[in-house]
C-alpha cells in the first residue's frame, strides 16, 4: 500500500484547475486505491480530492459514513462531479488535510443535487444534504483550485488555529477541534 504526499497551503499547485477524467483504465483504478489509503490514513479522513496529492484530475473520494446520525451514500468514488442544484445555506466548521493547522467557518448549501461518474465511467445522481453536502462542496472546490480559507467571510473571526493538547510526536492526530477533516 502506498500513501501519497499531501500538498499543503501555500503550495501554489493547490490553485490548479483540474482537468476532466477521460480514461477509466487500470492506471485510474490503481490511483484510486492509493488515494483511498491516503484519505483513510489522514485525521478525520472523510474525503479527499486528487489535486491534494498533485494529480490534477477531477476525482473526489467521499465517505462520511463514520459520522453518527447523518444521511449519507456510503463510500463514494466521484469522477467529473458536478453540482446541478443547490438549496438553503448554513455555516459550519471545516478542516482540510491541505490546511493542517487551521479550521474555519464556511457557508455552504444545505441541500444539493450531484451528478458524477463512478470508477467505471457510469453516470450516477445523488441528492445530498447536511454534512455530506458540505463535504462534497469542500472537495469540489479543490478541483477548482479553491481551499476553505478562500471562502471565509472574515479571516479574523472565522479562522481558528488548531489547539494540539498533546505533543505532536506522540499523538499526531489528536486535536481539540471536532472539525471535519477533508
Ligand atoms: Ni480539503
Amino acid at each position: 500500500m502506498s500513501l501519497l504526499e499531501i500538498l499543503t497551503y501555500p503550495d501554489p499547485r493547490l490553485k490548479t484547475i483540474s482537468a476532466p477524467v477521460t480514461e477509466f483504465d487500470a492506471k485510474l483504478q490503481a490511483f484510486l486505491i492509493d488515494l483511498e489509503n491516503t484519505m483513510r490514513a489522514g485525521p478525520g479522513g472523510v474525503g479527499i480530492a486528487a489535486p491534494q496529492v498533485g494529480c490534477f484530475q477531477r476525482i473526489v473520494l467521499l465517505d462520511v459514513s463514520s459520522k453518527p446520525k447523518i444521511k449519507h451514500h456510503g463510500n463514494l468514488v466521484l469522477i467529473n462531479p458536478e453540482i446541478t442544484q443547490w438549496e438553503g445555506f448554513e455555516i459550519g466548521r471545516e478542516g482540510c488535510m491541505s490546511v493542517p493547522d487551521y479550521t474555519g467557518n464556511v457557508i455552504r448549501a444545505q441541500y444539493l443535487h450531484l451528478m458524477a461518474q463512478d470508477q467505471h465511467g457510469i453516470q450516477h445522481e445523488y441528492d445530498m444534504e447536511g454534512f455530506e453536502a458540505r463535504a462534497i462542496q469542500h472537495e469540489l472546490d479543490h478541483l477548482d483550485g479553491l481551499l476553505f480559507i478562500d471562502r471565509l467571510v472574515s479571516r479574523r473571526h472565522d479562522l481558528f488555529r488548531r489547539k494540539v493538547y498533546v505533543s505532536i510526536q506522540t499523538q499526531p492526530h489528536l486535536s481539540s477541534e471536532k472539525a471535519i477533516d477533508r
